[in-house]
Order: C-alpha cells, then structure tokens, then sequence
C-alpha cells in the first residue's frame, strides 16, 4: 500500500466509524499547497451531505476516530469540512531510513499479481516504422517497465501486421530482383519504404507482374511453400529493420514478444463460427456483418462492422476478435492494453463490444485503448520531412545524435571520449523519449529539437543532470553511496520537502499504471530533480563548517534522490550517467 492509499483507508474507516455509511470514500490526495499539509481528504463534505449533519463537526468526529498519532504530527479542519494531514517528520525519517540500501526505493513488489497484456508498437511490415509506431513504442514500453517493476506479469504483445494482400505485391517483386540479380535485393530491402513504392509502382504499371502478384496473394493464404518462404524472408528483414530501432532506443520488445496478425489465421474460420452461433452475424449483400445498436450511422441506424468480406477476406477487425480471444482465454489476462493511435478509438471500441457480446472477453479482463496523439512538427502539421515524406526513424536518431554531440562538446568538453560517447547516447534517447513521455498522450504534441534537448524544464537532459549532480557531491565526499552510515534528519523546510517528495515514489507509479499515463512520472521525477536543487541551495552537504552528523544526513538524502531518479528513469526505459 502506497502512503496515499494506507491514509485513505484511514481516514475511509475513521468517517465509517463517524456514523458515514459503509464504503464511504476519504478521497485522499496530496495536497495542492503545503499551508494545506501533505494529504488532504475531501470525502467529508459529500458524506455530512449524505447523512444531514454539519461537515465540520462530522469531520471533528472523523478525527476523533482517526488513530494516526505516529504518522501525523497535526491534523487540521478548513474551509467548509476539509481535513488536512501533516506528517511527522520523525515517521518520514523512519521511512525513508529503511530504503537507503534499496535500489527500489521501498516500493514493494505488488501482492496480488496481475496478468497485464500491453499491446504496442505492432507496425505494418509491408512499411517502414513510422512515427506514430515511435509514439506507440516509447509510451507502451515504458508502461511495461513499470508494472514489471511494480510485480506484475506483463504479456508484450507486437501485434505487427504481417498480412494482407500487399504482401502478394512485395513477395512477387523481391522474387522478380532475385532473378535479375540476387545481390540487388538485400540492396533494395534495406529501404523499405524505396522497395515499397517501386513494387506498387510495378503493380500498378505492368499488369503481368500484378497478375503474379495476385496469384501470390492466393497461394500465399492456401498454404503455398514457395510463396511462405518468400513471404518469411520479407517478414524476417522487415522485423529486423523495426528491431535496430528498438536496440538504439532501448526499447524491451524481442522477437519472441512478436505475436503478428498471422498467428490468428487459423482461428479467424472459428471466429465466425462463432459470432453465428451466438446470432450476431447478419448476411449483408453476402459479406458477413455484425450491426451494433450501440453505434449509430448518419441515418441514425444500427452501425455495421464487416466481419467477413464478400470474397471471404477477414479484415483487421477480425484478427482483432481473435486476439482478444486469445489474450482473455489463453493468457489470461486481467488487463489487455492497447497503444495505438487516437485514430483507431471507434474501431477498438466496436472490437470490445463484439467481444463482450459473444463472449470473447471474460469478465475479468478490463479491455483498454490507451490513445495518444499526433506528432507534429514546429508547423502543427503532422510531422513529415521538408519534402513532405515519411521521417524515417533510424534517420531521426541519427539526427538526435548528431544534435547531442555537438551540444555535449560545447557543455562537457572535459569528458574523455569513451565517457563522450555514452553521454551523447544518453542524452540524444533520453531526449526523444522523455519528450514524448512527458507529455499527457491523449494530446498532439510538437516534436521541437531545441524544446527536447535543453539543459532546463521538464527535459531529459535536466534530469540526467540533477542526477549527475547527485553523483558528484558523492565524488567531492569521497564517499561511495553503499557505505554511508548515520541517521538521517529531516530539519530544515527544504529537507522535509525534498523528504515528501522521496516519499511519493510508490504512489505516482500506482498511477502511471493505473492510468497508463508515463507524463505522470516525468513530472514527479522533474519534481525530484527540482526540489533536489531547492534543498541543495539552502542545505549545502560538502561546504567547509558543515557539522559530521548534518553532512552525513544530507548525504542520505542525496542518495535516496540518486536512487530514485534512478529507478524512475529505469521504468521509463532512459539510461542515466554517472558524469556529464
Ligand atoms: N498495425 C497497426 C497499425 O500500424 C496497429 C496495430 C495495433 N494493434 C492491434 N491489435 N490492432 O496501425
């Protein structure tokens, strides 16, 4: 139990036993202002209401009933029936004593672990990666690392889409290269997005290469051994291609995370089988159509969604059904998650309710589209290259990295060059994926080298830096953090708020993935960083005067803010340094 949660059962008990009805909630949060305390509770209002008695005098009552006398050192009544908690420095200390030693900070592993599914990254092979799979990436990833480090399982799901008829195209015109020249065609697929264009370009203008290409199509799906091998070499430089962007990033996905359309073919006849038996399915002009009361058309009818074509295709829709199939029956799944681009919201919300419908979910999977945004450029126009094309990925780390190294020769130029090499990488991933982290997804957001790569704000290269900060007042010391000793003191303002905010580690990751929402961390880690260079001001740890027992204090401080940057930017998947 994260401190928010244990003062909301506190309190949530205290106002049961002040006479409000069972299961009444304290509605705990931090507080907005410190003159306000740490936590506030603002259930007593809605409970007085309920029950006809006076706020103030209700939550006197809940007070009365409160046993929190080790944990809070003043517990006050304001406004109309707020109830205001401070705690006590000595409790703070006693805390924050136990997790010196702890790289994790005391955030326990969860005692009930959950199955999560996450659902990301999952880009088209026919194509290259693009940016919206950059956003789905980094977001999904990140979300990942924190359940996992919050004790739950997490399946990865890399739904890639690996089917479908321009599959046909792309098979046939590797295959027609090879027999021109066989050098030629590792060549060509080491840009996919050339290779792509030239294939359609040759569908579209030879019409005997279309017809080989669409007599691929069809063997590919009845099974044909010629055209699958074909079909495998493409998938497999394909995923090699969206793999090295996942090595630079350092992104958590391997090939046994890749669980592609494909994988649901076999299924896709029982899907069917199975949406009839349970009366959903409607013959619509002889594609097989599910019509859903709940979305309406601009005629105000029943919204139809195309299981079934009248050629007898399955769509992305289908594949859907069946993944979620899979994902509740076989994985077992307590959440599934879904990061995918805000354009696709109807179509998961359809696929959920088909699912609930007949059956695919189970009651206890929460489905779950977690949209984001667009990336747009300095235009607010989705970002495109100048001349308009698709922003190769591996082209735009090559970019961050040439941006880093030139503002890390002007801002470190003492460092040696090995030492150079790790920093640039740092900050050059650190920046891109702090950037679109940071940022609350549900949004668009601008994509702006300058923004993502300053020294100040709630960027990367800040945080990276507050860190290294951290690491030399140890280096000054002369101390390693493994063997500080002594008692940690929470005296002056700035201790106890830097203290707090050390404190809150646990609950802003409860959050993040109870919201899936990464920005969450960022700021507080931003906070951290922020109220770390606050109390370092006023609290000086390696000055000459500074008294044996105050240094070793600020020292335990300091290590407790090294650690928790740490592990924060370990769950967002940024790798820190120890000097910049
Ligand atoms: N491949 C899809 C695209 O690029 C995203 C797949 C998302 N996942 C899913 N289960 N539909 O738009």
């Amino acid at each position: 139990m994260n401190i928010r949660q244990f003062l909301e059962s506190e309190v949530s008990r205290a106002l049961v036993a002040a006479g409000a009805p069972e299961g009444t909630q304290a509605m705990v949060r931090t507080s907005s202002r410190s003159s306000f305390g740490d936590y506030q509770a603002n259930g007593v209002m809605g409970a007085a209401k309920k029950l006809g008695k006076n706020p103030r005098e209700l939550a006197e009552d809940v007070i009365r009933q409160l046993s929190l006398a080790d944990v809070a050192e003043k517990i006050e009544i304001a406004g109309p029936g707020f109830i205001n908690i401070f705690l006590k420095p000595e409790w703070m200390q006693q805390q924050l004593q136990q997790w010196i030693t702890d790289p994790r900070v005391g955030v326990p592993k969860a005692d009930k672990s959950k199955t999560i599914v996450i659902d990301y990254s999952s880009p088209n092979l026919a194509k290259e990666m693009h940016v919206g799979h950059l956003r789905s990436t980094i977001i999904g990833d990140a979300v990942t690392r924190a359940f996992e480090f919050l004790g739950h399982k997490v399946v990865r799901q890399n739904h890639v889409g690996d089917w479908g008829t321009q599959f046909g195209m792309l098979i046939a015109y590797m295959e027609r290269l090879a027999a021109e020249n066989p050098d030629a065609v590792s060549m060509e697929l080491s840009d996919l997005e050339t290779f792509y264009r030239d294939a359609k370009k040759s569908f579209d203008e030879d019409p005997e290469f279309a017809e080989v290409a669409r007599e691929y199509v069809v063997k590919l799906q009845s099974g044909d051994e010629h055209c699958k091998k074909l079909w495998e070499k493409f998938i497999d430089i394909s995923l090699n291609h969206s793999e090295e962007i996942y090595r630079r990033l350092n992104v958590s996905l391997t090939r046994d995370d890749v669980m592609a359309e494909s994988a649901y073919n076999d299924d896709l006849p029982n899907v069917i089988k199975l949406l009839e038996e349970k009366g959903l399915l409607t013959d619509d002009q002889g594609a097989k159509v599910v019509f859903l009361e709940e979305f309406k058309t601009k005629d105000g009818e029943p919204m139809g969604v195309i299981i079934q074509k009248k050629d007898g295709g399955f769509l992305y829709s289908t594949t859907d059904l069946a993944a979620i199939r899979y994902r509740c029956h076989t994985l077992h799944a307590d959440r599934v998650l879904y990061y995918v681009d805000a354009r696709q919201g109807q179509h998961f919300e359809q696929v959920f309710t088909i699912c609930k419908k007949a059956g695919f979910s189970t009651a206890r999977c929460s489905l779950e589209h977690h949209a984001f945004g667009m990336m747009l450029g300095d235009d607010g126009k989705p970002f495109k290259t100048r001349a308009g094309g698709v922003v190769k990925l591996a082209e735009l780390l090559d970019e961050a990295e040439d941006r880093a190294a030139t503002l890390i020769a002007q801002k470190s130029p003492n460092l040696d060059e090995e030492q150079k090499v790790e920093v640039i990488r740092a900050v050059a991933m650190g920046a891109i994926k702090y950037a679109d982290l940071s940022k609350n997804r549900t949004s668009d957001y601008i994509f702006n080298w300058d923004n993502m790569l300053a020294f100040d704000g709630n960027t990367a290269p800040y945080i990276l830096y507050a860190y290294t900060r951290v690491k030399s007042i140890f280096r000054k010391a002369g101390v390693q953090l493994e063997e500080l000793s002594g008692e940690l003191a929470v005296l002056a303002p700035e201790e106890r708020t830097l203290a707090m905010k050390l404190m809150q580690f646990h609950e802003t990751l409860d959050v993040m993935v109870a919201e899936g929402q990464p920005h969450l961390l960022c700021g507080y880690l931003y906070d951290v960083a922020g109220t770390f260079m606050t109390f370092y001001e006023a609290c000086p740890v390696n000055k000459p005067g500074v008294e044996e027992a105050t240094k070793q204090s600020r020292l335990l401080l300091c290590a407790l803010v090294a650690n928790t940057l740490k592990a924060g930017l370990d769950v967002l998947g940024i790798d820190t340094v120890e000097q910049m």
